[in-house]
């Protein structure tokens, strides 16, 4: 059977091709496109059985339906977030859907710490100084952890390895989550959001966007935040409106800004638009903030992640060719959430590069 495997970088298709030689099931074809998934992308899945996908390839209505329509009958998303997935429209064609529900919950708590450690002790500008031989601690002020507060909204697989890594080094862990943490109880305290916000020197975010958490982080819940608080956004992009935490960073309410996810991210991560002229003037905004710290959706970016998400995507598809049962199958049930990015709609480049029911939605 032949795949076609949308959004592949270089790196995915080593892993890929790696799991795909221990694939026990055997007989399977892959084919790599570095384009992401969309209704013009779709031909290129001609031939195919099944399809790979990424956090921003587009799996709405018409797209899964154009899918199956060309022949497609498994999608496997290689990633634990499915906001990009109309469920009801892919259960409706019965199409085989199963994701990678965790791969490295530590790889992303773990890249979430170190945009706090380069934030507040500004690491990243110490390093351009010093090898411009400027050796100025001017500006470099940070604040020691130990004994802070930090603020972890969402406390499963993530958040909870976020917990244990705050705890572990002095911090007093508020967690906010509408599920009851008993595990946690060592560890973190579990509070109410407004006591959170009002709290938290550092506020990090780990619980999944849906339609009910989407730009929970906003004017109101920035003025209830600490003044000079930090917000640290791994999780998903739309859980935060921009544009007013830009208002609370130049009224100084907020103190500091560390995004590895953004919600117009679908456009400009994962690819090189260095000669590009970026035409998203909200993003610019951001980065000319000196408090404000970006990565491009590398949280979950391990060896080790990498490797269990292709053998987990080679074991989902050899459940569907061997009809056997899946454990990740995508529940049924919920809509997509209607802040699943949509590249086509915000394209925030000139170049031409053309993530059930009591499962919430994640990478
Ligand atoms: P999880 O499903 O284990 O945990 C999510 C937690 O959020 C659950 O405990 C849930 O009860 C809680 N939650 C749901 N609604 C909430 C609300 N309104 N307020 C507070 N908590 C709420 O998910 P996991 O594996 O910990 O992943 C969390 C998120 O991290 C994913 O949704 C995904 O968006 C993101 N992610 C980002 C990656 C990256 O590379 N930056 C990689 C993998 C995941």
């Amino acid at each position: 059977m032949k795949l076609a495997v949308y959004s592949a970088q270089p790196y995915d298709r080593r892993f890929l091709d790696e799991a795909r030689q221990n694939f026990a099931g055997g007989g399977v074809d892959a084919v790599y496109f570095s384009d992401a998934l969309t209704l013009d992308t779709i031909p290129l899945a001609q031939g195919c059985t099944a399809v790979c996908v990424f956090v921003n390839d587009q799996l709405d209505a018409q797209v899964l339906a154009a899918l199956h329509a060309s022949g497609v009958r498994a999608v496997l998303l290689r990633c634990a977030g499915f906001n990009n997935v109309d469920l009801q429209a892919g259960h409706a064609l019965g199409l085989f859907m199963a994701r990678v529900p965790a791969y490295a919950p530590e790889a992303v708590a773990e890249h979430a710490l170190a945009m706090v450690m380069t934030l507040n002790r500004h690491t990243h500008r110490a390093y351009a100084r010093v090898r411009e031989g400027n050796f100025s601690l001017d500006g470099l002020l940070g604040m020691t952890l130990h004994g802070k507060t930090v603020g972890i909204v969402g406390a499963g697989q993530i958040g909870a390895a976020a917990a244990r890594i705050f705890h572990g080094m002095g911090c007093q862990v508020l967690i906010s989550d509408p599920m009851p943490l008993p595990h946690l109880a060592a560890v973190a305290r579990h509070v109410e959001l407004a006591e959170l916000l009002a709290s938290a020197d550092i506020v990090s975010l780990h619980c999944p966007l849906m339609d009910s958490t989407r730009h929970m982080i906003n004017a109101a819940s920035l003025a209830r935040m600490k003044t000079g608080a930090m917000l640290v956004n791994t999780s998903r992009g739309g859980l935060i409106d921009t544009a007013a935490v830009i208002e609370a960073l130049k009224s100084r309410q907020l103190g500091a800004l560390a995004i590895d996810v953004y919600e117009q991210e679908a456009s400009l991560f994962f690819h090189d638009h260095s000669s590009d002229i970026i035409a998203d003037d909200v993003f610019q905004r951001l980065l000319t903030f000196p408090n404000v710290l970006v990565t491009g959706h590398q949280g979950f970016f391990t060896i080790e992640a990498m490797r269990e998400i292709a053998s987990v995507t080679f074991d989902n598809l050899a459940c569907y060719i061997q009809h056997r049962p899946c454990p990740n199958l995508l529940p049924a049930g919920i809509a997509a959430t209607s802040a699943a990015p949509t590249p086509a709609a915000s394209p925030a480049t000139t170049s031409a590069h053309t993530e059930a029911a009591s499962i919430a939605p994640k990478k």
